[in-house]
């Protein structure tokens, strides 16, 4: 059994406390961790627990053995590095640490075989929830066929903004319907969200890629191979839960629409829904609260020679963030 602290009482952290109930994860002790004025709020924890939200600033992390930091990068470069100094393994969902070649970028499906490098640091970070969403399903293709190319278009919800971003979406589809002016519900996204698509998440480098961009393509670099070109153009689109891309990608051996289904259907943490019919695909909607990453629209790309169409949509707060971070520790449990 495990002390636990969970860094965060955002969206990615309530989904974490969900995941850790519902999976019966080796719980002796927990404890939510949080700033300002969150601090003396209560939180339920299964069926009969309420939490009370203790201070991060004056709490000591001394016995914890997992520190779940679900709180961005601020908090995560602030503590992470002392409470892991400390004994406490630290598994961040934040960009603070992805690109630290000490600290392990983990999805279990992928690179598990990377975990043990936990120990270096005592930090593992779980990426971004579009390469956590991608690469479960590009690996074994890969594996089989070898990568050249990719190039996707994202369609992110604006729970991947966090819970002001659920807020604005909402605060503005609302407001239009009474007439409010939309710079008055304007806090998060550049633009209006409501009945639109922004296409600029996060900030812009100086070759006009966005952050967000940039990290879909370090990452799947770091995780699965730095030899596959990829090149991305990310969107936020007004859907509250579930990221869905369209995903082009170039082999370098002969596949078919059905060799590619054929690996898919075998894939750990990949569901095939993929009918050329009336709801013969996935959408976001369906796909929020699921574990399960879905692949439908699978298509050769005839203007390629081994060319492949997929459209795949995953629930961005669990296998894109919460899921994949308790899978991290269940896997490093059995590694300790
Ligand atoms: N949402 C996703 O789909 C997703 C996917 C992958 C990774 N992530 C990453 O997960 C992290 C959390 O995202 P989220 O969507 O849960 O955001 P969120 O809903 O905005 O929650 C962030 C939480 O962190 C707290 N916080 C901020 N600074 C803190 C500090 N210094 N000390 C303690 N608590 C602090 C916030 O408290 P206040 O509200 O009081 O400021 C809030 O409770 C981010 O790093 C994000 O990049 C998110």
């Amino acid at each position: 059994m495990y002390k636990i602290a969970v860094v965060g009482v955002g969206r990615v952290a309530s989904e974490l406390l969900d995941i850790l109930d519902a999976r019966a994860f080796p719980i002796e002790e927990i404890t939510i961790l949080g700033e300002s004025e969150d601090i003396g709020k209560k939180i339920t924890f299964g069926e009969d627990l309420t939490l009370t939200i203790k201070d991060i600033a004056k709490y000591d992390f001394t016995d914890i053995d997992f520190a779940f930091f679900c709180a961005g990068v601020e908090a995560a470069k602030k503590y992470a590095e002392r409470v892991a100094q400390g004994g406490s393994i630290v598994i961040d969902c934040s960009s603070a640490f992805r690109a630290d070649p000490q600290v392990p970028l983990i999805i279990p499906e992928v690179n598990l075989n990377e975990l043990a490098e936990y120990r270096t640091k005592g930090i593992v970070s779980s990426p971004n929830c579009t390469t956590a969403l991608l690469l479960p399903v590009i690996a074994p293709l890969h594996r089989e066929f070898e990568i050249k190319r990719i190039v996707i278009s994202t369609y992110q919800s604006v729970s991947g903004a966090g819970s002001e971003a659920l807020d604005e979406l909402f605060e503005q589809t609302r407001g239009i319907y009474i007439n409010q002016p939309f710079l008055e519900t304007k806090k998060v996204f550049t633009k209006q969200i409501a009945f639109n698509v922004i296409p600029h998440i996060g900030s812009f480098a100086e070759d006009g890629d966005t952050a967000e961009e940039k990290c879909l393509v370090n990452e799947t670099h770091k995780i699965l191979d730095s030899r596959i070109n990829i090149t991305a153009t990310s969107v936020r689109v007004p859907v509250f839960i579930g990221h869905s891309m369209s995903v082009n990608i170039e082999f370098d051996s002969h596949t078919s629409k059905d060799s590619v289904k054929a690996i898919l259907n075998h894939s750990v943490g990949v569901g095939v829904v993929d009918f050329n019919a009336d709801e013969g695909y996935v959408s976001p909607v369906e796909a929020a609260g699921e574990d399960k990453i879905f692949v439908s629209r699978i298509r050769e790309d005839n203007t390629l020679e081994n060319g492949i169409n997929l459209w795949v949509v995953g629930d961005n707060l669990r296998k894109g963030a919460a899921l994949n971070m308790v899978q991290i520790a269940e896997e490093i449990i059995k590694i300790m």
